[in-house]
């Protein structure tokens, strides 16, 4: 980031995709002061052919100024060059760039602004919408039991600065802050119901200072270096590229920090009595978000990502979360809970017929069976994986 003035910015132009990217503070006294990235981007429109992208995504302020400037200049190459496009990629996380440039498309037919973080991936409403909240509320109260116990062999101590990324209802951060005591928690989502049903519970249960934030893990706006232990439960596996989330992770965590990653294998789930039409089951279920470009498999994969990504000191462990650890019943609505999801919307939304319904939805039944029979044993696989920064 270059300070001038009262900005602190930076921008960049990439000719591989003809991206011209601003982030940081946008905020010149004067048209002088914003000369730079004038003339930076007239000599990067002057070189592109077909589509101009003008990335804004972590763009936090901008000025009169240099929003002028910026429109001036656009509006000026687009009279002049009518076989060119622009389009100026913005996010919902900065949620008035969008409205601040839209009305530059409506003037010039060949202006086009795309918010990018509108579909992500194919499942993406299903986690955000709020249907999912039962699902991640009845998880971290299982997961729990074995977290609380292998966090510190992971590297989390008291004092520490901590971020959860992709934080879903925030109740992994209420309990971390009660058990760690952590000098500063951030949870960032990009789910606003999430995020709203996680300050409520944080308020219900009276802790305060829990920084829950709007953001796309993709592309935080957060510092480098910021952190002395970041976590990101359950989520890697969502992603169609979980290695870019793995980056920013990265980034914002401190060299000789750690990041922290759990993650399912979903085939993997058992269950006895019924043990054939539960392996059945998730093993559609495996195939499932694999339709919706999710990686439900990804747990034991979490070694290898680790290591792409350049983390030396790689910690693996495995749990299973079964019917025994505690009251069975909890167990058996966690199931319930993916079966009104993953057995509801999402097979409805991938069109699959009620035969095939009937025989996922069994599967469920047999798994929550398993769990409350006298003798029945019932499992959910975790892998828990803990990574250092390279000082
Ligand atoms: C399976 S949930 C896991 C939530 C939580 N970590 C837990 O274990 O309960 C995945 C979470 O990722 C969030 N998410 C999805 N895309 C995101 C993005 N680009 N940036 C931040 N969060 C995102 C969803 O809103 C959802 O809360």
């Amino acid at each position: 980031m270059r300070p001038l003035g009262k900005s602190t910015y930076e921008f960049a132009f990439n000719e591989n995709n003809q991206e011209f990217v601003i982030a940081g503070k946008l905020r010149p006294r004067s048209d002088a002061e914003i000369e730079p990235i004038v003339a930076g981007m007239t000599a990067a429109l002057e070189n592109v052919r077909g589509t101009f992208y003008l990335n804004v995504k972590r763009l936090a302020r901008l000025n009169n100024i240099a929003f002028r400037a910026i429109v001036y200049l656009m509006s000026e190459v687009c009279e002049r060059r009518k076989d060119l496009r622009i389009e100026i990629v913005t996010s919902s996380v900065m949620g008035w760039s969008t409205r601040k440039f839209l009305p530059l498309a409506k003037q010039h037919p060949n202006i086009a602004v795309t918010e990018y973080d509108k579909d992500f991936y194919p499942g993406q409403s299903f986690l955000e919408d709020g249907g999912f909240i039962p699902i991640l509320r009845n998880q971290t109260r299982l997961t729990w039991r074995h977290e609380r116990n292998l966090l510190a062999r992971h590297g989390l101590k008291p004092d520490m600065e901590m971020a959860d990324i992709c934080c879903g209802i925030g109740d992994f951060a209420v309990l971390v802050k009660k058990e760690f005591a952590p000098s500063r928690i951030m949870a960032l989502d990009h789910s606003r119901s999430s995020l709203e049903y996680a300050r409520k519970v944080a308020a219900d249960f009276g802790v305060t200072g829990i920084e829950y934030v709007y953001g796309d893990a993709s592309e935080m706006v957060i510092e480098d270096n910021s952190f002395d232990f970041v976590t990101c439960r359950h989520s890697l596996q969502i992603f169609d590229r979980p290695e870019l989330i793995l980056k920013e992770l990265r980034r914002i965590c401190r060299p000789g920090g750690r990041i922290y990653i759990t993650n399912e294998k979903n085939s993997h789930c058992l269950g006895e009595p019924r043990g054939e039409s539960i392996q059945w089951t998730y093993t559609e279920v495996a195939k499932l978000f694999a339709d919706f470009k999710m990686d439900v498999e990804f747990g034991p994969k979490s070694r290898r990502y680790l290591d792409d990504a350049g983390f030396e000191d790689i910690k693996v462990d495995s749990f299973m979360v079964t019917n025994l650890d505690g009251d069975p019943r909890e167990f058996a609505d966690m199931i319930q809970a993916w079966e009104n999801v993953y057995a509801g919307q999402m097979a409805k939304d991938r069109g699959d017929t009620p035969e095939f319904i009937e025989r996922f939805r069994q599967g469920f039944q047999d798994h929550i069976y398993a769990a409350l029979h006298p003798k029945g044993y019932a499992g959910w696989p975790i892998w828990a994986a803990s990574a250092r920064k390279p000082a």
